[in-house]
This record gives structure tokens, sequence and C-alpha cells, in this order.
């Protein structure tokens, strides 16, 4: 892989920052999911994660960290993450299309675990559709295994299905 030659920003997404990531969120999805999900499944999974009022809601609660990444002054990516029936998980990890495969997502990956570990948690977890062959190759690059397969209803008439898969600390 190549590396971003330019440094990786990363800061904390604060609520002026709300509809630049709703909207990269948008670019990002529409490029790497059909094929993967349905576009109607797009639509809905991107309303109810992304949209403006569950992002703000996302900021104000205690057990969620919004990071994004910056190269100069352009938002690359981010890394959502949070405390998910007592584990570490590694929510959302975005990267737009032309700064993929330059290290930012193992940037974001480093950053998210260096505060598991320091909150004490022994691993961070996260669920990646069994179909993201790019996204599983990544995780398993950064030390993620898989630890189960699941299917999960999402509403809407849709499910997830998802592997589960860890990183020990
Ligand atoms: C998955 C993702 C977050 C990884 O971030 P990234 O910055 O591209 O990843 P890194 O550069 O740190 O790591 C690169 C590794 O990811 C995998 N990878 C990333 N893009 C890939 C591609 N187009 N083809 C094959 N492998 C790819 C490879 O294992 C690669 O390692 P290598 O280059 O040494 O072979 C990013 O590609 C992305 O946003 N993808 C689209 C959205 C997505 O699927 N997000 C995850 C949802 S669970």
């Amino acid at each position: 892989m190549s590396t971003v030659t330019q440094q990786i920003d990363i800061t904390p997404v604060t609520p002026p920052d709300v509809p630049a990531i709703s909207a990269l969120a948008r670019e990002i999805w529409q490029a790497s999911y059909p094929g993967i999900i349905t576009q109607e499944q797009i639509d809905f999974m991107l309303e109810q994660r992304y949209g403006h009022e569950r992002l703000y809601d996302d900021l104000e609660d205690a057990d969620k960290w919004l990071d994004q990444a910056f190269v100069g002054d352009r938002r690359i990516g981010f890394a959502f993450s949070e405390i998910y029936k007592g584990e570490f998980k590694l929510d959302k990890l975005y990267i737009h299309p032309d700064m993929q495969r330059q290290g930012v997502g193992g940037a974001l990956i480093a950053h998210v675990a260096e505060r598991a570990k320091k909150l004490g948690y022994p691993c961070v977890i996260l669920a990646v559709n069994k179909r993201n062959e790019k996204a599983i190759g990544s995780y398993r690059k950064y030390g993620f295994a898989v630890r189960e397969a699941i299917v999960d209803d999402i509403g809407g008439g849709f499910v997830m299905d998802d592997y589960v898969m860890e990183k020990k600390l």
C-alpha cells in the first residue's frame, strides 16, 4: 500500500461538523455498498445512522466517541466508537474512496484502540458485513479476528448479515 505523505490529523467531531459528516457518509456509502446491500437498505441505514438529529444525539452520549480525520483542511474519514453491551466497539469506520488504502483506516483504528486500552477494556469489537471483503481484509491486517457470525434485524424489513470481529489489546 502507499501511505499518505501529509500528516493525518484526528480530531473529535463537534456539532458544526455534523452536516459534513452526514454528507461524507453518504458519499462513501454510495461508493462502497451497492453490490453488498440494496439501495433501499443504504438509504434506510443512512437515515437511521447519519441523520443530523441522530448525530447530534450521539455527540451528547457519554458512551460514544466520534472522531474525524483530516489531511490539511480536507475531511477524509471518520471513526465512531462506543461502549456496547459492556464491550468497547468500533461502530463506524469510513474513509473517502480516493484516500483508501493509504493507512488512514489504520491510523483511526490505532486511535480508537488506544482509547479502549486507556479505559481498561481487553479488546475492541466491531461488526462488518460478511460480503465486505475489503474491510474484512483491512481489519485482519490490524489484528482483528472473526469471533462469530450474526444476523441482526435492524427494522424496516432489513437485516445486517455480519461477522463480529475482535482485536485483543
Ligand atoms: C475499510 C476501510 C475503512 C479501510 O481503511 P483504509 O484507510 O482504506 O485502510 P488502510 O490503508 O489503513 O489499510 C489497508 C488495508 O485494507 C484492505 N483494503 C483497503 N482497501 C482495499 C481494496 N480496495 N482492495 C483490497 N483490500 C483493501 C487491505 O487489507 C489493505 O492492506 P494492504 O494495502 O496492505 O493490502 C476503508 O477502505 C473504507 O472506508 N472502505 C469503505 C467503507 C467500509 O467498508 N467501511 C467499513 C465498514 S465495517
